[in-house]
């Protein structure tokens, strides 16, 4: 086993757009379990955008990560020592492993399913598909027939809404940045149309592609083209306020979307959510985005970066558009 523990740690708060050097690497040592735990060697690490929020100090639905304090992440790793019958040496683990190497184990850490492999579990079967799957189906209520519009289209969490927004019997609408992702939203992943929005009027293309309106967005942005989309709202529309990153790095508050009042004369609804309001169904919705993959109707890709010491300079890349599907980071191989 290695003798040091490497971990990222918050050494300042960001001011505007986060930086690789927000963070400092840190050489401890390997924690010794106490007697009846298990120490945990991690695998990957999540890069996520709620990461922005988290190293703010203001309050928000977690506390602010504190300077000094190992950055908070959801990993997958491997169980190297065990003084727990129930968690044998060699079982994969998810749960809070943070950026390092090294975690002991606890509260928030389950057994990754035999046969599930990490990238999945991560992935469409982890925190981003149950955010995809209570996302659309809770909070947006999708019925055949309606038209869904998802932004951030070609990312983790918008990739996997389009297509369950397909297997909800709806027309469905991507907005992504580039034409390589947009071409991947309407061909492999099936959705209807994809708006380049690094390119194209996303107002004037939603009225080309939308020629019903817009019954469910399904918004991980915020800023511009949730206003965009305000503009072509239905009667009783459902706002999905998934995702707000086009101003998760501003320095200043952004001035908000200026079409609000198209909710008052669609009466339409706005609901915020956060994933883990939804964990005491989770099993349900692994099960049916099982069978979806299983019957190839559900698509997961995932990019992975290799090497802790690439963490920060991964999360930075969701930020420029860097990434397609879910962005890992794999720190080590399994045993
Ligand atoms: N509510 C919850 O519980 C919950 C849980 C998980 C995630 N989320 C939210 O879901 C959203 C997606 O998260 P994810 O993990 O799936 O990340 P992701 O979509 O895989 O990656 C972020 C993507 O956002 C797009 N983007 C970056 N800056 C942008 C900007 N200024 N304007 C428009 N698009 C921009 C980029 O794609 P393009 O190249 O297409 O611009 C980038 O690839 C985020 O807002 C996240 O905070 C919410």
């Amino acid at each position: 086993m290695d003798a040091v523990n490497r971990r990222w740690v918050l050494a300042e708060r960001p001011s505007g757009m986060v930086r690789e050097g927000n963070f400092a690497l840190e050489q401890t040592p390997v924690p010794e379990p106490p007697a009846g735990g298990y120490l945990v060697r991690t695998l990957y690490v999540s890069v996520d955008p709620a990461m922005r929020g988290w190293l703010d100090d203001r309050p928000s639905y977690v506390p602010p990560v504190r300077l000094g304090e190992v950055m908070r992440a959801g990993g997958l790793g491997q169980v190297v020592r065990s003084g727990d019958p129930r968690v044998p040496v060699g079982q994969l683990v998810q749960g809070p492993t943070g950026w390092q190497d090294y975690v002991l184990g606890g509260p928030g850490f389950v057994p990754v399913p035999a046969g599930v492999p990490p990238e999945l579990a991560m992935g469409a079967l982890g925190m981003t598909g149950m955010t995809a799957y209570f996302g659309l189906f809770e909070v947006g209520a999708p019925r055949p027939g309606e038209t869904v519009v998802v932004s951030a289209a070609a990312g983790a969490v918008g990739s996997l809404a389009g297509q369950l927004a397909k297997i909800a019997g709806c027309r469905a609408v991507g907005i992504a940045g580039g034409p390589g992702k947009c071409a991947w939203v309407a061909g492999e992943l099936g959705l209807d149309a994809c708006i380049d929005y690094h390119a194209e009027d996303v107002g004037r293309r939603l009225a080309d592609t939308c020629p019903d309106g817009v019954d469910v967005y399904f918004d991980n942005v915020g800023g511009a083209i949730l206003d965009a989309v305000l503009g072509h709202i239905n009667l009783r529309a459902r706002i999905v306020a998934c995702g707000a990153i086009s101003v998760y790095n501003a320095a200043a508050p952004a001035p908000g979307p200026t079409r609000l009042n198209r909710l008052i004369v669609q009466r339409a609804r706005m609901q915020g959510f956060i994933v883990s309001d939804y964990a005491r169904s989770f099993d349900v919705a692994r099960r049916a985005m099982g069978r979806w993959l299983a019957q190839g109707r559900l698509v997961s890709r995932s990019q992975v970066v290799d090497g802790l010491e690439r963490t920060p300079a991964a999360l930075c890349m969701l930020f420029t558009g860097a990434n397609t599907g879910k962005l890992l980071v794999r720190v080590a191989d399994p045993r």
